[in-house]
């Protein structure tokens, strides 16, 4: 069978004219659904990638040799986007990658660096790249929102994206921000090393490993995207297919008899771990839908980072992971009773609203295996490796989407919110609009995509004769209002709902989540404090009372049906900011919304030429 297998997706490659990467290893995996692999030096077989995969046993394996005390410098990333055929579960479907491989490529800089991220779109959509959770201060414009902060890179086109990442560290990632093109694979890591960190936990752990999990679609995302957002569907959003980690995972061909589907590829992936060590586990959320509940078989995880802010060290069993956040976890490997474990990212089903017959099974496994030595040359993928661990009985967030309880976590570094100085409250809701379309809203008003994007019409209406476009008379009410935009500011746009905070103030932003489902909120720009949480209607009384030494600082967090949170943040970083929910069915609904901060200092801004020149081509 196996033979036969390799054989079919051989002859299959060698039609598509794509390659091997091949792996001598000395473990067969045994062919039975149960079981450890037979170990011996004389039993061999061959595992064969197909080249649309990328190795992430070797390309998330991040170096402890890394020197992140070294002076500032530049770092160059050539990524292309285009179009392959690929099967992440063995399902065959169209894929968009960056640099013909799926997941994305890992970017890594030292706090401080530049970054020079070159991206030539040969894919038939147009794209753009957020790289999400860095602040890009001073350059908004690099902040990658399809008609936010830039127009979109056509195909055939390209764009350069040229920061600085001062001020934060840690496990960042990048995606598509054009519509919901990253659920079909425009995704990778973003880590930023430096010496403070290495100084805080370097010596807790001997290896460093990125690990992304997400929930899995069999079609390209705009397919789905068009059902869900058809009249008369009441905000029920498409349930996965699947999930993945690191860009694979088991599925059973049979349950799609007609299709694509190549069994003997439907591999999950294996962490080959050498024992008696400590392994950083960076867990990213990449996906678009499901909240995951990540855990390891009979391994405690020491939680010690959550978007990019280092936490005191603190042990759980299941960690809740959001859409968009990320946390580094601490393993050990120093378990004797097996050496094959279960990785588990357990989809939560409870914030589905429907159901999918071919997910049969919630809980999308890896493998943790054991070695006796770190370079194993064990293949990193199997779709017959096993376990027969059990998973941690913690009940954790399934039966209720909740977010990790953000006063449960301490950043390690302590801070102390300042006092707000302006507040606003915005509710989030879903609402029946005209054709019977349910659609995302802030305030009563659900965002669309501009006709450009408004970074440059706000640029040229507060920096002009500094471009050739039309000038208009609002500038005075971008310079001057404190407190939300007139709708139609931008264009006659009535769908950008944009709070001005025209100076530095310290913004409380209290979001009132009206809808019965639960929604990972993601700031850019920014990490901001959780100040409060909580059920029903904002408790006014205690506003005053919240507690403010050291509260969690992130980018996003999880507010649940019918729920509040409060969140805090200096605006010291000029730009427009969206805050939307990272759910990419909801995103393209509407629930968007944006912050103009201090309008002269976007008049201040340096964009280059080629930035402008995208509007101008679109
Ligand atoms: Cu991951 Cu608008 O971002």
């Amino acid at each position: 069978m196996l033979g036969v297998g390799i054989l079919i997706v051989a002859a299959i490659a060698l039609g598509l004219g794509i390659g091997f990467r091949r792996y001598q290893t000395s473990v067969t995996p045994s062919p039975s659904s149960s079981g450890p692999p037979s170990r011996g030096p004389n039993s061999t077989s061959t595992f064969t990638l197909p080249d649309w995969k990328l190795d992430t046993s070797t390309a998330y394996r991040i170096s402890k040799s890394w020197n992140s005390s070294e002076p500032a410098t530049t770092r160059v990333y050539n990524l292309t986007i285009s179009e392959v055929a690929g099967w992440p579960d063995g399902y065959n479907r169209t894929l968009t990658v960056i640099n013909g491989q799926f997941p994305g490529p890992l970017i890594e800089a030292n706090m401080g660096d530049r970054l020079i991220v070159n991206v030539q779109n040969n894919g038939v959509n147009m794209t753009t790249l957020h790289f999400h959770g860095l602040y890009q201060n001073g350059t908004n414009f690099m902040d990658g929102t399809y008609q936010i902060s830039q127009c979109g890179i056509p195909p055939g086109g390209s764009f350069t994206y040229n920061f600085t990442v001062p001020g934060q560290y840690g496990t960042y990632w990048y995606h598509s921000h054009y519509s919901t093109q990253y659920m079909d694979g425009v995704v990778g890591p973003f880590i930023i090393h430096s010496q403070e960190e290495d100084d805080l936990i370097g010596a807790m752990y001997d290896y460093d490993q990125v690990v992304l999990i997400s929930d899995w679609y069999h079609g390209l995302s705009e397919g789905y995207l068009a059902g869900y957002l058809a009249s008369g569907n009441e905000n029920t959003e498409p349930v996965p297919d699947n999930g993945l980690i690191n860009g694979a995972a088991f599925f059973n061909c049979a349950l799609t008899p007609g299709s694509t589907c190549y069994q003997q590829d439907a591999n999950r992936t294996v962490f080959n771990f050498e024992r008696d060590k400590t392994y950083r586990l960076r867990v990213i959320n990449t996906g678009g839908f499901a909240e995951i509940n990540f855990s390891v078989d009979e391994h405690p995880l020491t939680l010690v980072e959550g978007d990019g802010v280092l936490i005191q060290p603190t042990t759980l069993h299941k960690l809740a992971v959001t859409v968009a956040q990320r946390y580094s976890v601490l393993i050990t490997t120093n378990i004797t009773s097996t050496d094959n474990f279960w990785v588990r990212a357990e989809l939560i089903e409870y914030c589905f609203h429907a159901t999918n017959p071919v997910l049969v099974d919630y809980g999308i496994t890896g493998v943790l295996s054991y070695t006796d030595n770190a370079n194993s040359d064990a293949p990193p993928y199997s779709n017959s490796m096993t376990a027969e661990t059990d998973s941690w009985g913690d009940v954790a967030a399934d039966v209720l989407c909740l977010d990790l309880n953000n006063t449960s976590i301490e950043p390690m570094i302590v801070t102390q919110a300042p006092d707000a100085t302006v507040f606003y409250r915005v509710d989030a809701s879903f609402q029946i609009g005209s054709y019977a379309i349910d659609l995302g809203y802030f305030n009563g008003t659900s965002w669309k995509p501009s006709s450009t994007a408004v970074l440059n019409q706000a640029y040229e209406m507060l920096a002009p004769g500094l471009s050739s476009a039309v000038v208009d008379n609002n500038s005075t009410e971008l310079l001057n209002t404190t407190g939300p935009l007139a709708l139609g500011v931008f264009g006659g746009n009535q769908d950008q709902y944009i709070i001005n905070v025209p100076d530095y103030e310290v913004v409380d932003i209290l979001i009132n989540n009206l809808d019965d489902g639960s929604h990972p909120f993601h700031l850019h720009g920014y990490k901001f404090w959780v100040m409060g949480t909580g059920m029903g209607s904002f408790p006014y009384n205690e506003y005053g009372i919240f507690n403010t030494t050291n509260p969690m600082r992130r980018d996003t967090v999880g507010i649940q049906g019918y729920g509040w949170a409060l969140l805090r943040f200096v605006a010291d970083n000029p730009g427009l900011w969206p805050l939307h929910c990272h759910i990419s069915w909801h995103l393209e609904a509407g629930l968007l919304m944006q912050f103009e901060i201090q309008p002269k200092m976007i008049a201040q801004f340096e964009p280059p030429a080629a930035w402008a020149q995208l509007c101008a081509t679109q």
